[in-house]
């Protein structure tokens, strides 16, 4: 019987691209993939410490660990992602039943520290920064034939059929003074654009239909590498790959996002009509604080200039409520801002102070109340703009790439709008995952859309 394997993921969707990553590298090794930790033969927690609260499940998660391994001494239980980038060796002393720590960089390590954990008592560390360049890069989906070129070297397990994440930069250069991510994942480090492009040719071959390229900051993408590809450019030669139908991109950044992007984002149809752009906060002297480099004026001139060129576009952004020094008065300009940009959705945080950061050490830091009825109150609003837009979608009609099954009602499909927006539809039959469908939406809630299919879509 082959080994099971378990892996939890907290955090973003670079998290969960890297464990399809890890599950890739020891599906090669002899395990499969379990959905149920008991029983596992090896644990695997990919974690994430962006805020405070995913760290410290981590470590509760852990204690509760302790009790499988106690029933099964053979059980394998290993720590990736930030937490274990963050605290490398400390993990193993905290917990020393913890058999391997890898970093976000690590990740090829794994079968290295296997073999090492095997000669030793005591957990195998790796969490070491690989030199730019160093690290095997992109990889081929286990359906398709391997890449031919020797830097694809990565085996990635992919989660689903007819989507896939590639990453184009990882790291981050920015510091806003409230985040851990450039002290865990380290400085940028830009994918070359042949390697990318050959990684979506082979998923374009496999199948796969839509493609989310993800970065910390991807409208950075290329000044690492000389900036001969930016961006704009990147998607120009992805919109050539025939088989990809939609592609999106994750996290842009407000003082990096081009009127170029705005153009490529335009004149190709196949990119997505969706931006994500994280304001943080709506007043300049917190956006200053956390070192973001733009004012809300410059901010919401960008949006203006988007909707200009794109008028159905979704915009969607991040909120941190209670950064150090945040008064009700600023607090107040997060509010308007929402309520002027009308955001299709919103990602909002209470602040959590992290090591590393600059921001811990600020004075003014905002009772952790405080901080929480601010973020109530940002959703609130939010929820009732975001059903708003839902709403005005009724009556119009879209494409949508049909994802699976609906996890609540199995009579119902699922896919998404190019403005990445929920739509169920009745199943029929004829239809299954990975066709492009054109819907007409019947109705909404703040959560998803309801529609009825009109005919075979073209693509988004
Ligand atoms: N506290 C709260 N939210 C944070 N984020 C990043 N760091 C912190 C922190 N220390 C949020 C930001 C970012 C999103 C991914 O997580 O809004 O855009
Ligand atoms: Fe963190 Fe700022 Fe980089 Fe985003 S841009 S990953 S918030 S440092």
């Amino acid at each position: 019987m082959t080994k099971q394997l378990f892996i939890k993921t907290f955090g973003c969707q670079m998290n969960e691209h890297d464990t399809e990553k890890i599950a890739g590298i020891l599906s090669n090794m002899g395990y499969s993939l379990t959905d149920s930790p008991d029983g596992a033969d090896m644990i695997i927690l990919n974690t994430c410490s962006v805020r405070e609260k995913a760290e410290y499940k981590c470590y509760s998660d852990l204690g509760r660990l302790l009790e499988l391994k106690k029933k099964n001494p053979d059980l394998v239980i290993g720590v990736g992602g930030c937490v274990a980038q963050q605290e490398g060796e400390r993990i193993v002393q905290k917990a020393p039943y913890v058999d391997m720590v890898f970093g976000t960089d690590n990740i090829p390590d794994i079968p290295r520290l296997l073999e090492k954990k095997k000669g030793q008592r005591k957990g195998a560390v790796s969490t070491e920064r690989r030199r730019k360049g160093l690290v095997p890069q992109g990889g081929t989906d286990l359906k398709s034939v391997p890449f031919p070129s020797e830097v694809s070297s990565l085996p990635i397990m992919r989660n689903h059929p007819v989507k896939a994440y590639v990453n184009i930069v990882d790291g981050c250069d920015k510091f806003c003074t409230y985040c851990v991510v450039p002290h865990t994942r380290g400085r940028e480090r830009s994918r070359q654009p042949e390697d990318i492009c050959r990684e979506i040719e082979g998923l374009a071959s496999a199948g796969y239909k839509e493609v989310t390229l993800l970065g910390q900051n991807v409208d950075s993408y290329g000044k690492d590498t000389g900036g001969h590809v930016d961006l704009a450019e990147l998607l120009h030669r992805i919109h050539g790959i025939s088989g990809i139908m939609s592609i999106r991109f994750v996290t842009s950044h407000p003082a990096d996002f081009s009127d170029n992007l705005i153009n490529s984002m335009k004149r190709l149809p196949r990119v997505c009509e969706h931006l994500h752009l994280p304001l943080q906060s709506g007043s300049d002297a917190i956006l200053e604080r956390m070192k973001r480099n733009y004012t809300y004026p410059e901010y919401r001139d960008k949006i203006r200039r988007l909707r200009e060129a794109i008028p159905d576009v979704a915009v969607t952004t991040d909120i941190i409520t209670g950064f150090p020094g945040e008064s009700e008065e600023d607090f107040d300009k997060t509010l308007d801002a929402i309520e002027e940009i009308q955001y299709d959705n919103i990602f909002a945080f209470k602040y959590s102070r992290r090591p590393y950061t600059a921001a811990r050490l600020y004075d003014g830091q905002v009772p952790r109340e405080v901080s929480e009825e601010r973020l109530s109150r940002v959703l609130e609003i939010q929820k009732r703009i975001t059903l708003t837009k839902n709403q005005a979608c009724i009556g119009r009609e879209c494409d949508i790439l049909i994802e699976g099954e609906s996890k609540k009602d199995k009579k119902k499909l699922t896919g998404r709008t190019g403005g990445n927006k929920i739509v169920h539809i009745p199943v029929e039959e004829g239809i299954s995952v990975g066709d492009f469908l054109r819907v007409r939406i019947t109705s909404a809630t703040h959560a998803s859309l309801k529609g009825e299919v009109v005919r075979q879509g073209d693509g988004l």
